[in-house]
Order: structure tokens, then sequence, then C-alpha cells
């Protein structure tokens, strides 16, 4: 993709299109990518694309708007780094009930080291599964990534203690879905698929092997060819991300804070991975509630590492193509 930092003024539809299809790089539940962005000359409109919801795990939409979520930062992040703010309108429009946001290019700005930092990290961040390395995530490190979230949603680091929760939760979330053929035919639909669109999971992410970690990753199904090192989760941080409601309006802004914490962990070297299994089955869910002390509802669990130096990282999960995703609007 090209630098969009280099490109000199341009008019509003052109950076706006450019913006949604470096959307495009956005982690996505099963890479699913549940979004497709209409360009207008002066606006961008994020749609939830309900063909690539998962029905038997994310019944409710709740990790649909997440990914959605992710791909509305993402995009506010590339038109940061071309050098324009942008206003986002989140209302719902009963006419339209799968219009997420619209995002209206606003005032030039100075593109700052930061923003150009956090468009670099959005091609170069990946989901790693591997276990992570015995080197412990910088505290500074930690607190820049909560920060990253502020006014979007929070982010809570869970004590060794309820880290022991969390693996309990995440045994019987991994359990529970097992035994649903329902789930079972859906991550074998999404998962270990060779080149088909540019969605799903391709082998080369999977572990080969069960890492021996603490707190499960979702079992896939299928044994991937990721190289898996002989590292543990001991040093990970396990985080919840949470929020004032468990609403679709909290899922994007859930989204959003995604993506802001995983763009600042990447630009700062501490790899991420979402767990999510825990939150998509409603007891579990309950559980990992109970751990934040009625503070909110939970969105998402995310273990922080240092990523195993001594093993190559996973590929780039592949994406579909700019234009199965934005449509150019001529009015
Ligand atoms: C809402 C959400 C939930 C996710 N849950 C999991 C999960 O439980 N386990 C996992 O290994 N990856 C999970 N992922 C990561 C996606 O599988 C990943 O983003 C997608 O395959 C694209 O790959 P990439 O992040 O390397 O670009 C999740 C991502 C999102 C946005």
């Amino acid at each position: 993709m090209v630098d969009p930092a280099s490109v000199p003024d341009r008019a509003p539809a052109a950076v706006l299109a450019r913006a949604a299809v470096a959307a495009g790089y956005a982690p996505s539940l099963h890479n699913t990518q549940p979004w497709r962005w209409s360009a207008h000359p002066d606006r961008l409109e994020l749609f939830a694309e309900r063909g690539r919801q998962l029905p038997a795990v994310d019944p409710q939409g709740r990790l649909l708007a997440i990914s959605c979520g992710a791909a509305l930062h993402h995009a506010l992040v590339a038109l940061r780094a071309q050098g324009w703010t942008a206003e986002v309108d989140r209302t719902a429009d009963p006419d339209r009930p799968d219009l997420l946001a619209t995002l209206t290019a606003g005032a030039r700005t100075p593109v700052t080291p930061t923003a150009k930092q956090l468009f670099d990290a959005s091609s170069t961040r990946r989901t790693d599964r591997r276990p992570v390395s015995d080197q412990p995530v910088p505290a500074q490190a930690v607190a820049a990534i909560q920060e990253a979230v502020t006014g979007r949603a929070r982010l809570q680091v869970l004590t060794r203690e309820q880290v022991i929760d969390l693996a309990a939760a995440a045994d019987v979330a991994v359990a529970v879905e097992s035994a649903d053929p329902a789930i079972r035919a859906e991550l074998a639909y999404w998962t270990g698929r060779s080149e088909r669109g540019g969605v799903g999971l391709p082998v080369g992410v999977l572990p080969a092997r069960a890492p021996q970690t603490t707190v499960p990753d979702r079992d896939f199904g299928r044994a991937g060819t990721l190289v898996v090192g002989s590292g543990h989760d001991r040093a990970a941080t396990y985080l919840l991300l949470y929020g004032d409601d468990d609403e679709p309006a909290g899922w994007l802004r859930a989204g959003e804070a995604l993506s802001a914490a995983w763009l600042t962990a990447e630009a700062l070297g501490v790899s991420v991975l979402p767990l999510s299994a825990a939150i998509e089955v409603a007891g579990t869910r309950q559980i990992l509630r109970r751990l934040l002390s009625g503070l909110g509802h939970p969105y998402l669990v995310l273990r922080l590492g240092i990523a195993d130096p001594d093993q190559p990282g996973p590929p780039q999960t592949p994406r579909i193509s700019p234009a199965g995703l934005v449509e150019i609007a001529t009015l």
C-alpha cells in the first residue's frame, strides 16, 4: 500500500476512499471482515455486513460490532496519517439498521510521528497465537496501551488470581463450544481455508499444536502449520476490555478501543492476542463480569506479551479485495 503521508493535498473523496481501503487491515472475528463501506465525495458510511456474521457463536452481533469498530478506528488512523481529522456520527438510523457510523473529513492537521507510527502498525500487526516469551511486558507499555483506549472503553489488568479464574472460564467456554455441533460447523467453515475470497483463517496462522498456556485459546478443531516453541504465558499480561453497556453502541466503541490498543501495542513491540470464547458463552461472560466487580460489561480478553524471538511469527492473514468492501457512491 502507498504511504498516505507521502501524498500531497488531495480532494477529501480520494482521501476518504483510501481510508476505507486501509481499514481492510483491521482484525475481525475469524477474519470475517463483517463490514462494507460506501464512499461518498464528502463522507464514508460504515455498514455491518450481516452475511458475514456468525449466527452460532455471535447471535447478538457483539463480536461483529467489535470487528466493525476496529475497521472504523483503522479508517480514522489512515485519515490522520494523510493529514485529515474526521467527525464521526454514530447515530442509529431506523431506516438503515446496518449503518453503524458516518465519517466526514474535518480540518486538515499536521501528520504527527504518532499518526504515522499507528498507520504503519496497521499493516505490520498480526494475531500471534504462539505462546509468548518469558520477558514481561514493560509496565510503561501496559500503561500506554491502557491509555490508548480512553474515551472508548477501559482496560483492566487482571491479577494472578484473576488470571486463574479467567483460565477456568476459558476452559469451560472452549468445552461448551467444542460440544456444540453448530459452532463446530461454523468454525470448520471459517478455518483452515486456502485462498477463498480472502476471508477466514488459513492453516499458516493456526498453531501446529495447542500451546501449553494457562489460559487456552479456542480449539480451532484442526492443527495448523504455525510452529509453536516451548514458551508459556507466565510472563503474559491479561487484560479485560470493558465498558458501561452491553449494547451495539458500546460494542462499536469497544472495537475502536481494541484497534487503538492493538496499534499502540504494535508500535511498542508488544504482541496482542484477543480471546473471545469466554465472551461468546453467556455463562462464562457472567464470570468475567464478576471479575470486574460491577465496574462494567466485558467485551474481550486481551493477552499482551513479548513474542518469542526464536521462532518466525505468523504470516499475514489474507483479506477481501478492496472492491469487495468499498463501494464508491457517485452521488
Ligand atoms: C472481536 C474479535 C475476536 C477475536 N477472537 C479471537 C480468538 O478468540 N482467538 C484468536 O486466536 N483470535 C481471535 N481474533 C483474531 C482474529 O482471528 C484475527 O484478527 C483475524 O483472523 C485477522 O488476522 P490478523 O489479526 O492477523 O490480521 C479475534 C479478533 C476480533 C476482532
